[in-house]
């Protein structure tokens, strides 16, 4: 079992009582079993994971972590294109069907991702978005995935990563096979499909590259996604939320201040609610031991919540995956020195790390501030 026993001192506890540190600092619930998905309710959020179906299928004890620590699911590939479409004609919802037997069992909604991406579309679709009716294939998988999961998925990333700069558009939108196909009305033809399918969920637009203060591509982006959220509640298309990715980087510094505040009162102001749909923190290139890798992980993972959490429009935060033991990051950015990466909550033994305390604690103090 993964769930430490009342009262137990966890290897965290242990090492801060070694370091002096009253226990209560160590562990904000003394004497009770670290529960994510419970400090998170009680915060207002809904916190949460995303997974791959084998993984807990075939990993108990990864399993228990999730239903211990999660009460929001995530497909990390299973409801992408190049994971239903087979092929024109078909649609293949075994893996999604088996993520959400997974959601089922753990009592939980699921957080939708993703319908509409420039990454992981199938060849056939590319062909399709050239030479077919582009509007008919983009709606009717639409409909036809938003139907099914009605009621299951209660919330949707639409569209995935629709802003890119370096494009060089006025309105800054990516050149993707779906813009290409459909130019900028796309985002609507889609919202709007999604809506009519199931009106009960809540559809969100997520992108990378909105987090950093100091980062100017960054500070850039988030004026032109302003612009982009803007003018969709213009026209009242339907559009209920903005989800950060939250992929951060282990070596630049936590810069989530007011710059970022002030982004997500803006975004909040449009009658937006934020999500945090892909938290983890790459460490490919953090220096030092285990402990002082992790306490720079910890400590970006403290300084973006706080920043993130004392904004009253945030409603969820989804870790990218809950245990270093399934990180798409030991592919994605390996660390020069062969070391595993180590960018989760959870560490490869489903021990929690010091940014699972950060988390805990990040969530306790915004039901602290009320
Ligand atoms: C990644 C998955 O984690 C990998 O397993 C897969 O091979 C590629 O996609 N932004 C996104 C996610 O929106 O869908 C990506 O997920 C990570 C970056």
């Amino acid at each position: 079992m993964t769930r430490s026993r009342p009262g137990a001192q966890t290897p965290l506890t242990r090492r801060a009582v070694a370091a002096g540190l009253p226990l209560a600092l160590a562990t904000p619930a003394l004497a009770q079993p670290l529960r994510l998905a419970a400090l998170a309710q009680r915060a207002g959020l809904r916190y949460g994971t995303a997974i791959e179906p084998q993984t807990v299928e075939s990993d108990p004890a990864f399993a228990s972590l999730v239903l211990d620590q999660c009460d929001l699911i995530t497909a990390e590939n299973a409801l992408k294109w190049n994971a239903l479409r087979p092929d024109r004609d078909h649609f293949d919802f075994a893996a999604a069907d088996r993520v959400a037997a997974f959601a089922r069992r753990a009592r939980a909604p699921m957080h939708g991702h993703t319908l509409v991406w420039h990454e992981a579309i199938p060849d056939w679709a590319i062909h399709q978005l050239r030479s077919g009716d582009p509007r008919a294939l983009l709606v009717d998988h639409i409909t036809t995935v938003v139907r099914r999961y009605a009621g299951r998925v209660v919330s949707w990333d639409v569209i995935n990563e629709p802003v890119e700069r370096n494009d060089r558009r006025p309105d800054g939108l990516r050149k993707s096979p779906w813009f290409e196909a459909l130019g900028p009305g796309y985002l609507e033809i889609a919202l709007r499909a999604a809506h009519a399918a199931d009106p009960n969920a809540r559809l969100a637009i997520a992108d990378y590259g909105l987090e950093y203060d100091d980062i100017g591509w960054m500070v850039e982006k988030r004026g032109t996604m302003l612009d982009l959220l803007r003018g969709l509640k213009a026209r009242g298309v339907p559009l209920h939320a903005l989800a950060l990715q939250g992929h951060l980087l282990g070596d630049h510094p936590p810069a989530f201040g007011a710059g970022l505040a002030a982004f997500l009162r803006e975004v909040a102001s449009l009658g937006l609610a934020i999500y945090v749909t892909e938290l983890d923190v790459n460490d490919q290139n953090i220096l030092g031991d285990i402990a002082q890798r992790d306490r720079v992980v910890a400590d970006i993972y403290a300084r973006f919540l706080r920043t993130v959490l004392a904004e009253p429009a945030t409603q969820i935060v989804v870790t990218w995956g809950l245990s270093d033991r399934y990180t798409s990051k030991t592919d994605f950015a390996p660390r020069p020195d062969h070391a595993p990466v180590r960018p989760l909550p959870f560490d490869a033994d489903l021990r929690p790390k010091p940014a699972a305390r950060s988390l805990a604690a990040a969530f306790s103090g915004r039901t602290a501030r009320g």
